[in-house]
């Protein structure tokens, strides 16, 4: 589309700057040249004209050899052809950047299509859980840095819900997430961050209440969340 648009540009250029068609195929062969091209030619055009004004021997030479002259061509079409010939010249670089554009549109459009994966509530809980799980050893080791680490990761995993599935069979899981996983998630951070085992264990068990809860708000009191016991998920070390 946009090298159709060049085209007809190329064309009207001609047409209207250059009705004699010898001078028409002059400027579509010179369009070769491209930007550069016809500013080189513009540079030489200048150097002639003063050249020429100074009389000397090379003024006479650029004239004799200048290709617009010996078509007789007139000086203001001469330097309309110099216009035209950059104008269509600057308007190839156009037609290059369009197909640029399109190229980059394109991708674009792949990437979206990507990024717009949606990932299912059962594999975010799954994370959470895992997170859940995490925190609790860390926290009983005393590993407090860990811990707020795996607090933090609770509290994104969270907010993915909220981002990705803010209503769930017509649950307000955005509103639930809010009101009772946020605030047992702060409250967590400030037991972490007073290093206080006993607040921890208090706030961990608050905290699986809220997975409770919040499974019974939304019609899945079937998934029962407890503390882990006997050193269950050990493949990392707390
Ligand atoms: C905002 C409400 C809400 C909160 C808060 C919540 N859950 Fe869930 N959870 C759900 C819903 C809804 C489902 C059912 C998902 C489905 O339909 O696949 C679920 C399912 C689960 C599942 C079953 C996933 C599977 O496919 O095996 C686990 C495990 C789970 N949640 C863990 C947790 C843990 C751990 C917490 C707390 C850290 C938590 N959830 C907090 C709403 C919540």
């Amino acid at each position: 589309m946009s090298k159709i648009n060049g085209c007809k540009g190329m064309v009207w250029n001609c047409a209207k700057l250059m009705p004699d068609p010898t001078e028409c195929v002059t400027i579509v062969i010179f369009q070769v040249l491209g930007c550069t091209g016809s500013f080189v030619y513009l540079l030489f055009r200048t150097v002639l004209a003063e050249a020429a004004r100074s009389g000397t021997g090379v003024g006479l030479y650029l004239i004799e050899h200048d290709p617009f002259e010996k078509m007789k061509t007139s000086r203001p079409i001469s330097f309309g052809l110099a216009v035209s010939m950059l104008m269509i010249g600057c308007d190839q670089t156009t037609v290059k950047d369009d197909a640029r554009l399109e190229e980059v549109l394109e991708r674009v459009e792949v990437l979206e299509k990507h990024g717009s994966y949606t990932p299912a509530l059962g594999n975010i809980m799954i994370t959470l859980q895992a997170y859940h799980t995490k925190l609790y050893y860390a926290g009983m080791q005393q590993n407090w840095e860990l811990a707020s680490y795996f607090t933090h990761e609770l509290e994104e995993t969270l907010e993915n819900v909220q981002e990705h599935h803010p209503e769930h069979h017509e649950v307000d899981l955005d509103r639930l997430v809010t009101e009772m996983a946020f605030p047992a998630l702060e409250y967590m951070e400030e037991a972490i961050g007073k290093k206080d085992a006993d607040e921890f264990e208090r706030g961990f068990e608050r905290l699986t209440n809220t997975c409770n809860s919040c499974h019974a708000a939304s019609g899945y009191s079937i998934i029962k969340i407890r503390t882990p016991e006997n050193g269950d998920f050990l493949n990392q070390r707390f």
